[in-house]
């Protein structure tokens, strides 16, 4: 089977990667020649990194770069039987290579997009053959993270669906499934980690350094969220944010922040850049966190009641199974468990109650409770119990 991936950024270097590895013939293509030239050498360097440390032989590092053709002609992609695109977060770029690449390749190729954010019912509609577009959303490093989200547009067809989970599944990823929707799964249930401890720093509760320290202590994450977004670099955390807010019509739970925007504007994008929430110049130390027990159970609740309502709200929309949602946040952002079986353990009644107390101090749709939980809270169900 060859494998086409368009993109040789961050994402579609890994990707097509991951294709060599599971010994698909597989070409890269790039608009980009520099580009194309730096995905060659990172992805050497880095198999050659796997080599020198033992963990694996020359031979197999040689057979997967054997098996990556970088190409700058893109009708080289025309004998593809599956392709994956990974270029610019931009949907009339993705649409129209969508509509150029539909035409140079076979009836039955299959056409993945790895898009965050983007419809991929509006990618697919581009085509004549909107039935076998795809999303196919792999996470960041794409070669060591486990998931990927397989998200069908409405047009998406069986066929395509069945295909893209054997192909994928046999790379040795977890495959979820989840409906068209802003953000999917992962980026969707993990907004209120981000957005409700900034709102929670930019109320003077807490400063960055406490929030994240509480969430690591309290909650076992293993980044906190401003050490998180640092990471991630605030311009592609803050653009994912701000897309899943307007594509779902200024839901107030999906809300950005202005702190984060500034970040932005200043060019203060994280580690990347040397300023973000953080300071990482050279000699510049980290602030200590207030370690005051009340204040770290109020902040770390506050998160945790968020993140439930995030994930019930994905089960009563049928966005994705219980199985799925569990599976997405522990394996596609390392939650330390998966949310469902976080909410069992707190307590639904104790989630609703946060979240009646922020409404009605706010009065501010962000808080408004998922029909799912307050019914679940009326009857006493239990996720375990109902959903499994
Ligand atoms: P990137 O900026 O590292 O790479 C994008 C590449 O696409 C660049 O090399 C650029 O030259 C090339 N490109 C742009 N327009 C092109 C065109 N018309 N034809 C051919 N090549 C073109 O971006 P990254 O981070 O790899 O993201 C790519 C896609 O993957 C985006 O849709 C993004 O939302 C998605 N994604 C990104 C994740 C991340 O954490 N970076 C995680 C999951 C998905």
């Amino acid at each position: 089977m060859q494998i086409g991936i368009i993109g040789s950024g961050a994402m579609g270097s890994g990707i097509a990667q991951l294709a060599a590895t599971a010994s698909h013939n597989t070409l890269i293509f790039d608009n980009n020649p520099s580009a194309l030239h730096r995905s060659a050498e990172k992805t050497s360097k880095g198999l050659e990194i796997q080599v020198q440390k033992g963990k694996m032989t020359k031979a197999e590092a040689e057979r997967i770069l054997g098996n990556i053709l970088y190409i700058s002609n893109m009708a080289a992609l025309s004998n593809c039987d599956m392709l994956i695109e990974a270029i610019v977060e931009d949907i009339d770029v993705k649409r129209q290579l969508f509509r150029e690449l539909e035409m140079m390749v076979s009836d039955n190729c299959i056409m993945g997009t790895n898009t965050s954010s983007l419809s991929i019912t509006s990618i697919a509609a581009a085509c004549k053959n909107a039935s076998r577009v795809i999303g196919i959303h792999f996470f960041n490093p794409a070669i060591l993270m486990p998931l990927v989200e397989i998200i069908p547009g409405i047009q998406t067809n069986l066929e395509t669906i069945e295909k893209s989970i054997a192909t994928i599944s046999s790379w040795g990823k977890t495959i979820v499934k989840a409906k068209d929707t802003p953000g999917f799964i992962v980026n969707r249930v993990a907004r209120p980690y981000y957005g409700e401890a900034i709102k929670i720093f930019e109320e003077g509760l807490a400063d960055v350094a406490t929030i994240d320290w509480v969430l690591k202590e309290k909650g076992g994450f293993k980044m906190g969220p401003f050490e998180l977004t640092d990471f991630i670099g605030h311009d592609v955390n803050y653009a994912v944010t701000e897309s899943v807010w307007s594509a779902m019509y200024f839901d107030p739970r999906f809300r950005p922040s202005i702190s984060q925007k500034r970040l932005v504007e200043a060019d203060f994008l994280g580690r990347k850049s040397g300023k973000g929430f953080y300071d990482y110049a050279d000699g510049a130390t980290k602030p200590d966190p207030v370690k005051d027990d009340d204040l770290a159970t109020e902040i770390f609740e506050r998160i945790l009641a968020m993140l439930i309502n995030e994930a019930a709200d994905v089960l009563y929309m049928n966005i994705a199974s219980a199985e799925d949602l569990e599976k997405a946040m522990t394996k596609g952002v390392n939650y330390p468990k998966g949310i469902l079986e976080w909410a069992n353990e707190f307590g639904i009644e104790k989630t609703v109650n946060i979240l009646d107390g922020l409404y009605n101090k706010y009065h501010d749709m962000r808080y408004r409770v998922c029909p799912l939980l307050r019914d679940m809270n009326t009857n006493k169900r239990h996720f375990l119990l109902d959903f499994f």
